[in-house]
């Protein structure tokens, strides 16, 4: 059905393998149309509880942008491009339904940057960070000087994008831009059952909880008042009923997601 991801839905968890080995699974127009269609269907469809990006191979995670479809583009279209890619990351970031990224190898430029617009991300040992741009004459355009300074803080995030330094993943689970780092072989085992417990969660609290925190670094929202409104909202859920009543009748709470 794709042609430059597979996919696979196991336990309610969708596996997106962004797949183009060759070229170290840069991210090209196809793989963005794609990772479109893909977020449509974790939106929709109800099987999909949660879900993991990692990258084809052993090598990368994804090494970038695909940097042979920059030659002849003018400013304008530059523009455009960047304006796809964060708006494409920026649904990512505000799925309904949680996204992490596993990442297995290089995550460069673009690859940093759609790591970062995931929930969060699990690393394996080989994992390497950073944001190249600079190396190429350009910036990072798909969110990564913004997301960057969020998850490490400015003084770090201002000498990775200026230097251009590549990070390893004990690094940056220093910095915190990784939660876990683990060997190449559980790195998927580790993750999904993280996604496990999320998944066993109400799912609406779930949602809840990403667009409240998600506010934080939005400008054109008060972060209180969201957690108000999903506060309130959760209130009106099956889901709460169920859980406070399992909580006091000492059983486990079976959610339905209502
Ligand atoms: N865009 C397009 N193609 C890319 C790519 C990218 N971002 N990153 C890697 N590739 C391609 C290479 O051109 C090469 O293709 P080829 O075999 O047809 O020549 C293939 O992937 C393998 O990459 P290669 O550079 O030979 O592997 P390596 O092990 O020597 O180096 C990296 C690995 C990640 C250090 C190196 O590929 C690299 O620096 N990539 C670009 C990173 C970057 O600048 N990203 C930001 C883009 S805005």
């Amino acid at each position: 059905m794709y042609k430059t991801l597979l996919t696979i839905l196991e336990n309610g968890i969708l596996t997106i393998v962004i797949n183009r080995p060759d070229k170290l699974n840069a991210l090209n127009k196809e793989v963005f149309f794609e990772l479109n269609k893909i977020l449509e269907e974790i939106e929709n469809n109800p099987a999909i509880k949660s879900a993991i990006i990692t990258g084809a191979g052993s090598k990368a995670f994804v090494a970038g942008a695909d940097i042979s479809e920059f030659g002849g583009l003018n400013k304008e279209d530059a523009m455009a491009l960047a304006k796809r890619g964060q708006d494409t990351f920026a649904r990512i970031e505000n799925s309904s339904k949680p996204i992490v990224a596993a990442v297995n190898g290089f995550a460069l430029g673009g690859g940093c940057e759609l790591a970062m617009s995931c929930n969060f991300r699990v690393a394996a040992e080989n994992a390497k960070f950073g944001q190249p741009e600079v190396n190429l004459g350009l910036i990072p355009g798909y969110g990564g000087t913004q997301r960057l300074v969020q998850l490490i803080g400015k003084g770090k995030a201002m000498e990775l994008l200026l230097s251009a330094h590549m990070i390893d993943a004990n690094e940056a689970k220093q910095l915190g831009l990784v939660n876990y780092v683990t060997t190449a072989e559980t790195l998927l085992e580790h993750t999904k059952k993280i996604l496990d417990i999320i998944n066993s969660k109400a799912p609406l609290a779930v949602a809840g909880c990403i667009k409240a925190a998600n506010a934080v670094f939005d400008e054109s929202k008060d972060g209180y008042a969201v957690e108000i409104e999903e506060f309130g909202n959760s209130f009106a859920t099956e889901d709460m009923k169920e859980g406070t009543s399992a909580f006091l009748e000492k059983r486990k709470a079976v959610f339905s997601g209502k």
